[in-house]
């Protein structure tokens, strides 16, 4: 059963989100020599990103793999950039080994940049099952109770064939992005999913039910299935109708 920990505001909210990845990334390099990190993309986990810009040497930044589970077909540079938006929060202020990252080629076509990914991927660290061993994964919620790129209905929820797949018609713009799948997240370890705001409360709480209409909901189930571990991250606010029985 996934963890849920509660905060009242979104600042405290942040603070857990970043000591959970000081604490993952730190027993993932212990175990291995390396880590391998998915970032989330979305406005939630800016504060995290900030925080963990804060303290260069709480992580060994030069040993870990980073990669972000979504992005959308812009250029790094482009405000709309997950990356973009992530490095200018964290990346360019901590002393990762460039070698290590995992840069999207957003200014692709939407399959031909997912395909381009995926062969990235294919190069880390694998895990028994022979799929990437994803350490740390964090993944926000949109009040549509999608998380990567997987929205509703989307035939990128279905992809179990490949670790990453391109989307052209996501309702949320930008509509031509690149996402990992929910395969891909059965090689996830630890997975945070990170929440704030009563836009949100009433999706986490059908997803906290199990709704498997929504795909976060399908991506915690796809990580704990696998073995993987899962601890729900939450304001108040998006907590709000979650019941306590
Ligand atoms: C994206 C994100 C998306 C995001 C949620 C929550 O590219 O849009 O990856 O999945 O995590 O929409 O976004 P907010 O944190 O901004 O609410």
């Amino acid at each position: 059963m996934a963890e849920q920990r509660i905060f009242a505001k979104p600042d405290e909210l942040a603070h857990a989100v970043a000591e959970h990845a000081v604490q993952a990334l730190g027993t993932a390099i212990d175990r291995a020599g390396q880590a391998t990190w998915v970032l989330a993309g979305g406005s939630t986990p800016a504060a995290a990103y900030r925080l963990l810009a804060q303290d260069k040497n709480a992580v060994d930044w030069s040993r870990v793999n980073v990669l972000v589970g979504d992005e959308r077909c812009v250029a790094v540079d482009h405000p709309d950039s997950n990356w973009g938006q992530a490095s200018a929060a964290l990346l360019d202020h901590v002393p990762v080994e460039q070698s290590r990252l995992l840069v999207p080629e957003g200014t692709l076509p939407p399959d031909e940049a997912a395909a381009r990914y995926a062969t990235a991927l294919a190069q880390l660290p694998t895990e028994t099952s022979g799929l990437p061993r994803l350490d740390h994964v964090w993944l926000g919620v949109g009040e549509d109770g999608h998380t990567l790129s997987l929205f509703p209905g989307l035939a990128a929820v279905e992809v179990t064939d490949r670790l990453v797949a391109g989307v052209d018609n996501s309702p949320k713009p930008p509509p031509e992005r690149l996402t990992l799948t929910l395969q891909a997240l059965r090689g996830a370890q630890d997975c945070l999913i990170i929440a704030a705001g009563a836009g949100k409360a009433k999706v986490i709480a059908r997803a906290l039910r199990g709704d498997v209409k929504l795909p976060v909901a399908r991506a915690a189930r796809a990580v704990e299935e696998a073995g993987g571990r899962v601890t729900w991250l939450l304001d108040e606010a998006a907590a709000a109708a979650v019941s306590s029985g």
